[in-house]
């Protein structure tokens, strides 16, 4: 995805009560008065592990949404289930000052952004065994050969969401790249049992991400799944499966590029 590049101060604000819309489609939640605003973005990226319960002040199960763009999917989450914690990240700042400025204005408490890459994010701060759910929606498929290493389904990264999973833990993925998808239905089930599933998602059928409601108008297929973690796999067998398992080096197909260049322009 090319998001766009600024945050454009044109825009007339929204105003207390208003429901935002994305290409006609509601964006979740009310925007409230100041005051009960909620500061979801990071000062700092805390060094090392992070602390869950000291980052949200409160215990609850951890949902990350990896690449989460301008936030649609982690703030429509947070709101519909309220006694999870939600982490949104992206390696672009523009997006996430998009999401945190949603999160603040809707005054949700169970929700924090932070720019920081999936991969870095699960190996330096996550600790083993304490994240209940993890999204990846439309992970970019990167169609020039030269950026292919940044895709970021790998074997590797499989090995940090299922470390990083709790037992019975969950991750959710969603793509409109065929390539890609083949690639996860491949790879996924080493660590996961995967069950794909079909239609829209019921809550939100024009599209739970900015991504997916462009795609659908598109006409492209989405495919989406749940994969379960595997318990019966060891951290180390995991490891040591990954060494073995194929790279994403999959040809991602250049003609659904035309799509990012719409995301970018809308
Ligand atoms: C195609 S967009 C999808 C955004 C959103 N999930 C959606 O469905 O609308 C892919 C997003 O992943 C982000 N991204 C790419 N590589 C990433 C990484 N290694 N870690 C975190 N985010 C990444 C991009 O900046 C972009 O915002």
């Amino acid at each position: 995805m090319s998001p766009p590049r600024k945050l454009k101060s044109s825009k007339p604000q929204p105003q207390v009560g208003e429901i935002e819309r994305e290409f006609g489609v509601p964006i979740p939640g009310k925007i409230l008065p100041a005051e009960q605003w909620a500061k979801t973005a990071f000062k700092k990226l805390p060094p090392g592990l992070w602390n869950w319960t000291e980052l949200f002040g409160r215990s609850a199960p951890i949902v990350i949404d990896i690449g989460c763009g301008n936030g649609r999917s982690t703030l429509s989450c947070a709101i519909a289930r309220p006694e999870f914690d939600h982490l949104g990240i992206d390696i672009l700042p523009v997006v996430i000052r998009y999401a945190t400025r949603r999160g603040n204005q809707r005054g949700l408490n169970n929700i924090r952004f932070a720019v920081v890459g999936g991969r870095e994010l699960l190996s330096e701060h996550v600790s083993t065994g304490s994240v209940a759910e993890i999204h990846i929606y439309h992970p970019q498929p990167y169609y020039e050969a030269a950026k292919i290493d940044r895709r970021l389904i790998t074997p590797e990264f499989l090995t940090l969401a299922h470390r990083s999973l709790v037992p019975d833990g969950k991750l959710l993925l969603q793509t409109d790249n065929p390539s890609y998808w083949r690639y996860i239905k491949k790879i996924v089930p080493f660590f996961f049992d995967l069950q794909e599933l079909d239609g829209p998602w019921p809550e939100t059928p024009t599209g739970r991400t900015r991504r997916e409601i462009i795609a659908r108008r598109h006409g492209l297929p989405i495919f989406r799944g749940t994969a379960q973690r595997r318990d019966d796999l060891s951290v180390d067998e995991a490891i040591h499966l990954a060494n073995a398992l194929p790279a994403p080096t999959f040809n991602a197909d250049r003609r659904l590029r035309r799509l990012d260049e719409i995301e970018s322009r809308s």
